[in-house]
C-alpha cells in the first residue's frame, strides 16, 4: 500500500500542536509528515498477507484461520496452547488475571508501560532488573537489553513467595530496542529454576532480537533466524505477543504456553474480555495475516534490510554529533534528550520538549520515553524521574525509505543547532491517574 503524506508550514504546526495541548498523541495523522510515533501496527502488510485475508474463515468457533495461526505458533515457538487476543496488552490482561495477584512482585527488564500498568492495576509491583550499562547511552555493548542476574537473584531471594514469574522483554523496548542475548536468557532460566519460578517472554520484537543474536553472539552466526527463535523460546514457559510489531499486522496478539492448566484458566478470562478462545477479538482474516506476518518477520533478508535502515539513520546522526542510545536498536533510535536540551529542568519534561521541537521543525512525530511515560509512583503519587530522558523515533516496518530518514536527520540537526535557545519546557494542565502520557495536557512555561 502507498499512502500520501502531507507537508505543512511551521505556522500550521504551531497551531496544531497548541490545539493538541502539546501532546503528540492528540495530533491528527494528516498533521504529521513523517510519523515515528510507534512501530506498532504501522507497518505495511505484504501481498501474501492481503491474499491470506481474502480467504479468512470467519466462523465463530474453530475457524481455519485460527488453526493456521495455532500451527504457525507451534512451528515457530513450539507452544501447544495459545489464545488469540486483539493486541499485546490484551494478552497481558488475560494471562495476568490468572497469574498476578495483589502484593506480587514481577521482576524483568524494563517492563513496557501497559505491562507495568497491568501489574500495578492488580496492586502488584514490577521491578526493573535491566543491566546498569543500559542507562548510559554512550556505552557501546552488544546486549544492553539484558537482565542483571545479580539484581534478579536479589529480588528472587528477598521476595520468594511473592514472585509469580520472571518476565523477559525482547527486545528491551524502553532502553532503546536493545536485544537480550541467548546466554542471558539461559542464565535467567537457570536462576528462575533455582527459585522454582516460571519465565515468560514479552515477545513483541522477538525476530529483531533473534537477528541481533545471529549477528552479535558468535556461536549463533551459522544458525538461521528460525533456529535461533526456537532456541530462545525453549527456555521459557510462555509468551505474550503483540502481533502489531514482529507480526507485521495492523492489529492482533496472542499468548502461548506449555501449561494446560494456565491455558484452561486463561480461556475463561479470554472469553470474558476478548471473545471466544478461537478468535479472541480478531476476525479470521486478521489471524490469517498474523500467521503469515510472523513467518515473514523471521526472514533474514527482511530483518537485515529493516535493521540496516535504523543504522542508516544512526550514522547520519553520528555525522551531526547528535547523541542517542548506542548502539542503534532494532526498531528505533532513542535520542538522548538530556545531552541536547541541557537547560530544560527535569520537572519540565526534557524529552517531551525535544519531541515538540522536532514536530515544530519539520512535522516529524516521535514519542517521549521519559518522565511523562514513567508516570507517578502508585503509592506516593510523586513523579518518577527515570535515569534517561529519551525521544524515541520508532521506524514502521516496510513503510519509509532512506530518503525519509535523511529528512529526519536534517530536522534533528536543525533543532540541535538552535538547542541553546530552547531553555524552557512544559507544565501539566491535566493528567489521568494511569498511563498519563497518552492523554496528558501540557502548556508551555
Ligand atoms: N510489550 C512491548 C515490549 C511493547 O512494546 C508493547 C507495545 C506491548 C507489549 C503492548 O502491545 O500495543 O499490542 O497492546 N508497544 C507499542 C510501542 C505501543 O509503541 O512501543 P500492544
Amino acid at each position: 500500500m502507498v499512502e500520501e503524506i502531507k507537508r505543512s508550514t511551521r505556522k500550521e504546526r504551531e497551531e496544531w500542536i497548541k490545539d493538541a495541548n502539546y501532546n503528540l498523541f492528540k495530533l491528527a495523522s494528516d498533521q504529521v509528515y513523517i510519523d515515528l510515533l510507534t512501530d506498532s501496527g504501522t507497518g505495511s502488510m505484504s501481498a501474501n498477507q492481503y491474499a491470506e485475508m481474502m480467504t479468512g474463515d470467519e466462523s465463530y468457533a474453530g475457524s481455519k484461520s485460527y488453526f493456521k495461526l495455532k500451527e504457525t505458533i507451534k512451528e515457530l515457538f513450539n507452544f501447544d496452547f495459545m489464545l488469540p487476543t486483539h493486541q499485546g496488552r490484551a494478552a497481558e490482561n488475560v494471562l495476568f488475571s490468572v497469574l498476578v495477584k495483589e502484593g506480587d512482585i514481577v521482576p524483568g527488564n524494563s517492563h513496557f508501560d501497559t505491562t507495568k500498568g497491568h501489574i500495578e492495576i492488580r496492586k502488584a509491583r514490577a521491578i526493573d532488573c535491566t543491566v546498569m550499562e543500559a542507562f548510559d547511552t554512550q556505552i557501546e555493548l552488544p546486549f544492553k537489553g539484558n537482565i542483571c542476574l545479580e539484581k534478579l537473584e536479589e529480588v528472587l531471594k528477598e521476595h520468594q513467595d511473592r514472585v509469580p514469574f520472571v518476565l523477559i522483554t525482547i527486545t528491551n523496548n524502553l532502553v532503546g530496542g536493545q536485544p537480550v542475548s541467548l546466554e542471558n536468557i539461559m542464565r535467567v532460566r537457570e536462576l528462575a529454576t533455582k527459585y522454582n519460578k516460571p519465565v515468560l517472554m514479552d515477545s513483541a520484537r522477538f525476530a529483531e532480537n533473534a537477528y541481533f543474536i545471529k549477528i552479535r553472539e558468535k556461536k549463533y552466526n551459522v544458525h538461521s533466524i528460525k533456529e535461533i527463535v526456537r532456541e530462545m523460546f525453549s527456555f521459557v514457559d510462555g509468551m505474550l505477543m503483540s502481533g502489531k510489531k514482529d507480526g507485521i499486522c495492523n492489529i492482533g496478539g496472542f499468548m502461548a504456553m506449555h501449561s494446560e492448566e494456565w491455558y484452561e484458566k486463561a480461556s475463561v478470562f479470554n472469553i470474558i474480555y476478548e471473545g471466544f478462545i478461537t478468535y479472541g477479538g480478531l476476525s479470521g482474516r486478521d489471524m490469517g495475516a498474523l500467521a503469515i506476518g510472523l513467518r515473514e518477520a523471521t526472514e533474514f533478508s527482511y530483518l537485515e534490510t529493516r535493521i540496516k535502515q535504523v543504522e542508516y539513520l544512526a550514522k547520519k546522526l553520528d555525522r551531526y554529533n547528535i547523541q542517542y542510545q548506542r548502539p542503534s536498536g532494532g526498531h528505533a533510535i532513542f535520542i538522548d534528550a538530556k545531552k541536547i536540551l541541557t537547560s530544560v529542568k527535569k520537572e519540565e519534561f526534557i524529552a517531551q520538549t525535544l519531541a515538540i521541537e522536532l514536530y515544530l521543525e519539520c512535522g516529524i512525530r516521535g514519542v517521549e520515553i521519559g518522565t511523562l511515560l514513567a508516570d507517578r509512583d502508585p503509592i506516593t503519587r510523586e513523579n518518577r524521574y527515570p535515569k534517561l530522558e529519551l525521544l524515541r523515533l520508532a521506524i514502521p516496518r516496510r513503510t519509509y525509505t532512506n530518503n525519509h530518514m535523511k529528512v529526519v536527520a536534517k530536522a534533528l540537526r536543525n533543532v540541535y543547532k538552535r538547542r541553546h535557545q530552547i531553555t524552557k519546557g512544559y507544565i501539566i494542565k491535566y493528567e489521568p491517574s494511569l498511563l498519563r502520557h497518552f492523554s496528558v495536557d501540557l502548556a508551555p512555561i
